[in-house]
């Protein structure tokens, strides 16, 4: 089989970007890219792209109508398709045995399910959703149960490396593309087909080939370590605000060693798109009977929320103890700069806490519609009185209006734009004292201070306190 036809069934962050890259990379291969929800295909037909991401409009425009497709038609692209991508989304469960923990991979398995209802020839399907491993054995089980005579599977396991805000360029520039699959000739084959795909654009020292079950597990395990370098530097920026050592000074201390490195070591206010991937990891090493190695890895999820509570209890503090009937802007939403997703991030954890408190909130993102604001601050899962919060939330279209009469600016996104805000005139149209909340550490302190801004960031604290502690009995200095 040489594969012509591509299927890729889910539309959003990745089944979008990486069939856009591949439309470009492989233009005799047509790529359609199907989904149940039509507003979500209508948007990537239309001149407003249901996702941002930093190069993706100009790939779109470049590739669509001539081999790039998006549809709601999903039987016919299935049918017609040599090879067949599932990215559709892997949530943690939200009810039932493993909740809050396992994966709910009832969309993986409708996906299979619509595959061998429909499919009429040989296809290989490649699992590209985070999924627990051993998870190509379920869809293999599915396919097979209902195989049309005459058509057969192999399916392969090809997770994605990329990171919201810079998809594209980790799409055309890939450390590596992970490639598992069965080891017998056909497995084999099938591997070498989505290799040669691949190959348009990426060296093929970079293409790594696995058995099907360590592709799995490698998603899962480059996710729990990169969240652990972020719960390793979030614990030490909490030594660091109670000893006047700072954060930003120990990690590039410690990056310079070559077995460390710099990368991943940046302190913030918590939050994070790996948070379900490390509980579906802990969640496997539960049901492998292994307590010890689901704890570790726990540990890390629990720093993560650790420091969300930290940094918002320290809001609260600062804030003479109570922000009832306080106002406090928040500057940006979405879960890190360059896009508009808000799954996972920081600032709702903050929003929810000041609004329990009493708090009125006036919010700003460069990316996040406003809708998905509200959806997000009134969800069952975050309040209990949506009407409540709607009355104390307003949400703006720039940065200076969310400012004025507020009491406090809290950071939680790292927007680029933020840095670059005049804050002389934000600091006149606020109440005094003044407030400055950096959660990303990204803002000029000093200026900050010298216009008058009170100002509390992560693992620094910039009015140095006299500090006696005592270690293991013997008092020392720090
Ligand atoms: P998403 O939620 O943005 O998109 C998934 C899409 O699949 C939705 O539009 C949904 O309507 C569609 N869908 C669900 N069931 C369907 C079905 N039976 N037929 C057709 N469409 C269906 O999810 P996202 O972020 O693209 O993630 C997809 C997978 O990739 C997840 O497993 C995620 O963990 C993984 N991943 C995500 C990354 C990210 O940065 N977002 C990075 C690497 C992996």
């Amino acid at each position: 089989m040489v594969v012509k036809k591509i299927c890729c069934v889910g539309a959003g962050y990745v089944g979008g970007p990486t069939c856009s890259v591949i439309a470009l990379k492989c233009p005799e291969i047509h790529v359609t890219v199907v989904d149940l929800s039509k507003s979500r295909i209508d948007q990537w037909n239309s001149d407003k792209l249901p996702i941002y991401e930093p190069g993706l409009d100009e790939i779109v425009k470049q590739c669509r109508g001539r081999n790039l497709f998006f549809s709601t038609d999903i039987e016919t692209a299935i049918l017609e398709a040599d090879l067949i991508f599932i990215s559709v989304n892997t949530p943690t469960k939200t009810i039932g045995n493993g909740k809050g923990r396992a994966p709910d991979l009832k969309y993986v398995e409708g996906a299979a399910r619509m595959i061998a209802e429909i499919a009429q020839s040989d296809k290989i399907v490649v699992e590209k959703s985070t999924v627990p491993v051993r998870a190509a054995e379920s869809i293999l089980k599915i396919l097979s149960a209902n195989q049309k005579p005459g058509v057969s599977y192999q399916i392969l396991s090809n997770p994605e490396f990329l990171a919201e805000g810079t998809a594209i360029n980790d799409l055309i520039n890939a450390d590596r593309v992970l490639i598992g699959g069965e080891e017998s000739p056909k497995g084999k084959a099938a591997i070498e087909e989505l290799c040669g795909i691949y190959e348009h654009w990426i060296p093929r020292e970079k293409i790594f080939t696995t058995n099907t079950w360590s592709s799995e597990l490698s998603k899962l395990a480059a996710n729990a370590m990169l969240a652990q370098r972020i719960s390793s530097i979030n614990s030490l920026s909490a030594v660091c605000e109670a000893t006047g050592a700072d954060v930003s000074e120990v990690a590039t201390a410690v990056g310079l060693d070559s077995r460390i490195g710099s990368k991943f070591l940046q302190a913030s206010i918590g939050g994070s798109c790996f948070q379900k991937d490390i509980l579906n990891l802990v969640y496997i090493c539960e049901c492998l009977n292994l307590p010890e190695v689901a704890a570790y890895w726990q540990q890390v999820v629990d720093m993560n929320e650790y420091q969300k509570s930290r940094f918002t209890a320290k809001v609260i503090q600062s804030l003479f103890n109570t922000v009832s009937g306080k106002t406090v802007t928040i500057l940006g939403f979405a879960f890190k700069k360059n896009t508009g997703d808000t799954r996972e991030t920081p600032a709702i954890h903050v929003a929810k806490t000041l609004l329990d408190e009493g708090a009125t909130l006036k919010i700003y993102d460069p990316k996040v519609e406003e809708d998905q604001i509200y959806y997000d601050l009134t969800h069952p899962a975050v309040c209990e009185s949506p009407e409540t919060v709607k009355k104390a939330i307003s949400v703006y279209h720039d940065a200076y209006s969310a400012c004025e009469n507020s009491h406090a600016i809290v950071l939680c996104t790292e927007w680029d734009e933020f840095k670059t805000l005049d804050y002389h005139k934000i600091y006149h149209v606020m109440m005094k004292p003044a407030y400055v909340f950096d959660g990303r550490k990204i803002l000029d302190h000093q200026t900050l201070i010298d216009i008058g801004f009170h100002v509390q960031t992560i693992g620094k604290t910039l009015q140095r306190p006299l500090l006696t502690r005592f270690c293991g009995g013997n008092t020392c200095m720090h």
